[in-house]
């Protein structure tokens, strides 16, 4: 799945960025983040609301925020069909955010930012249905691939294949594009989010496609 992330879009014409890529991505990815948990604020109910409207795929919502669990019931009324949360965020309570997510009808997904070993999620993969593994430090678009993460979407593989969790996805998100996706595949990764990559190339349908098709 290749989810163009709307934070790279141009937001003076976002109606337009969204139809750009309407038919080509398989779900629309929405950062949404407070200028707390990260040093940067995106947009919020309102935008995702707003871009519900249009999209004619299901929307991601990636939250990068502080007290997540008091937000998630919002988030799927204004449309997320996947919602995820930082576990930096939430911690030993991840599990039931996770469940509550879920109760709500929407894919519910824990995130995790580079400096934090992946084993500390492992204990929540029974109640998740995708990991977003970062491969940047979340709050910014635009930013260079971390390679260790092809490493770390490993680790995450294996052990969802040792606890036999074969249908929770591996989303990854930052620097991702045409030319390290193959990789992101074979580690593991089947959920591929994009932002400058789509959105800043001169082609954005063929940027999905070669994603698609590497
Ligand atoms: C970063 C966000 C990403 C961002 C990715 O905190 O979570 O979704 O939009 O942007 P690119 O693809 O430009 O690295
Ligand atoms: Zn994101």
């Amino acid at each position: 799945m290749i989810a163009p992330s709307l934070l790279a879009a141009d937001f003076l014409h976002l109606e337009k960025d969204v139809e750009t890529v309407n038919s080509h991505a398989d779900i629309f990815h929405l950062d949404v983040m407070d200028g707390s948990f990260v040093p940067n604020i995106s947009f919020g109910f309102p935008v995702v609301s707003a871009v519900a409207e249009i999209a004619r795929k299901p929307l991601d919502v990636h939250l990068m925020i502080v007290n997540p669990e008091k937000y998630v019931e919002r988030f799927a009324k204004a449309g997320a069909s996947f919602i995820s949360f930082h576990y930096e965020a939430v911690g030993s309570a991840s599990g039931e955010l996770l469940s509550r997510i879920k109760s709500l009808g929407v894919k519910a997904g824990i995130a995790i930012n580079p400096d934090c070993p992946v084993e500390d999620i492992f204990p929540y993969l029974l109640q998740a249905d995708f990991v977003l593994i970062m491969s940047v430090f979340a709050g910014f678009g635009g930013q260079k691939f971390i390679p260790e993460s092809l490493e770390r979407i490993s680790k995450v593989k294996a052990e969802l294949e040792r606890m036999e969790l074969n249908d929770v996805a591996i989303e990854v998100d930052g620097g991702v594009g045409p030319a390290n996706a193959r990789a992101l595949k074979d580690a593991g990764a089947s959920m591929l989010v994009a932002g400058s990559s789509v959105f800043k190339a001169p082609d954005p349908a063929a940027a999905i496609k070669a994603m698609r098709e590497a």
